[in-house]
């Protein structure tokens, strides 16, 4: 018999009372699968017999090498990834991949080609300055990057084009990998939709996404990189931030996010047992169809953004009257639907639907947002 918890009680008094979890909107940290979360809690005090939690676990032990393992497996198999590539499990987010890129990226050569539609894809261009002559290729700025811009301009001797293939923010997403020169290395920050639908990992030089999303807890970044492209870091580059000397010590030079790679496979089996990245693709076309047939219908609420490149993960609106902002915030509150408040740099709205938000989540916004409608409007 194990003691009594000598820990303070959970508190029971909560706002939603007759629902075990409320819906999440959260663009990051955000929601995980339910079967993801009760599976680790089946865990949480006995791994498989070990007695342990797999956060006491050695990074080098066998239980752990084996999590780490069927975690590459998994994710290798669901993106189809190509032998000639490594998967790194790193930390420092997708920011630190900022800084790291041009560093492992840069090869000797001074000049990199950035193709910016927002938030993100700036602060990957300010961080780049400071290792090299940062090119804009294209820009949606001109619209309040309100759309993805599908001609480029790229110097023939950039060392790589990154672009950010979903605005997590601005709620912009590239559906077509954009064609470039054969030889010039597409890097892409796929953070906000990675594991959303299925992907040519063979069209790029690296991808990376920082997990909190689609991928599981933050604390954990995915790089997945051409073997090729790795093994040029320039002098001076810390040793965990080498890709070459990462993937030669399977992303543990140091200890590596161990619990989050723990969850990251679950996620990676959660996905297969949905059918892969193909059903992933179906699910999340219609979640985004219900928000958007709702917003285009609307007279009251509405989405700034393109519609060919309109995010199915990241759905931004805004409200006709803004003083009414707090008072449908409020509203969804009481019903269960929490993080709906747009980024602050934008303001508005925003309702991020991931892979793990059920179809029920949007059915429920969609419904209360005719609602508020019918009243305010
Ligand atoms: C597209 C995109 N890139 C980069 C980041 C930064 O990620 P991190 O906080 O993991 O550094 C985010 C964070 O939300 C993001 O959405």
């Amino acid at each position: 018999m194990r003691p009594a918890n000598p820990l303070q009680p959970i508190p029971k008094d909560r706002p939603f009372t007759d629902m075990a979890r409320i819906f999440n909107f959260s663009a990051g940290p955000a929601v995980l699968p339910e079967e993801v979360l009760s599976r680790a809690g089946d865990e949480i005090l006995d791994w498989r017999g070990t007695g342990m939690c797999v956060m006491e676990m050695s990074h080098r032990g066998k239980e752990f090498m084996s999590i780490a393992a069927e975690a590459e497996k998994d994710l290798r198999e669901l993106l189809a990834i190509p032998s000639n590539y490594k998967v790194l499990f790193l930390q420092g987010g997708a920011t630190l991949q900022f800084a790291q890129i041009p560093m492992n990226l840069l090869a000797g050569k001074t000049k990199a080609d950035y193709v910016v539609t927002g938030e993100w894809s700036k602060k990957a261009v300010k961080e780049a300055q400071a290792y090299c002559d940062v090119h804009i290729a294209a820009t949606s700025e001109d619209q309040a990057f309100t759309y993805a811009p599908k001609q480029w301009n790229v110097r023939p001797d950039t060392a790589y084009v990154h672009y950010c293939s979903n605005e997590t923010i601005g709620g912009v997403e590239f559906h077509e990998v954009p064609k470039i020169e054969k030889n010039l290395p597409l890097v892409v920050d796929a953070s906000s939709h990675i594991l959303s639908r299925p992907l040519d990992v063979s069209k790029f030089g690296l991808i990376y996404a920082g997990a909190q999303k689609n991928i599981g807890p933050a604390g954990l970044t995915i790089v997945i990189v051409r073997e090729d492209l790795t093994g040029k870091a320039q002098k001076g580059t810390p040793t965990v931030m080498d890709y070459k000397l990462q993937a030669a010590a399977d992303s543990m030079l140091n200890t590596p996010a161990t619990y989050a790679m723990y969850i990251a496979g679950l996620v990676f089996k959660w996905l297969k047992t949905q059918g892969g990245l193909a059903e992933m693709e179906k699910q999340n076309i219609a979640k985004a169809k219900l928000l958007y047939d709702f917003l285009d219908a609307s007279s009251y609420f509405k989405n700034p953004v393109a519609k060919d490149d309109r995010s199915r993960m990241n759905v931004p609106f805004t409200l006709k009257d803004a003083v009414q902002d707090d008072a449908f915030l409020k509203g969804a509150e009481k019903l269960g639907m929490v993080q709906l408040k747009g980024h602050r740099s934008v303001g508005g709205m925003r309702a991020s639907i991931y892979n793990a938000m059920p179809v029920e989540g949007v059915r429920q916004l969609v419904s209360y947002m005719k609602e508020f409608e019918a009243k305010h409007g």
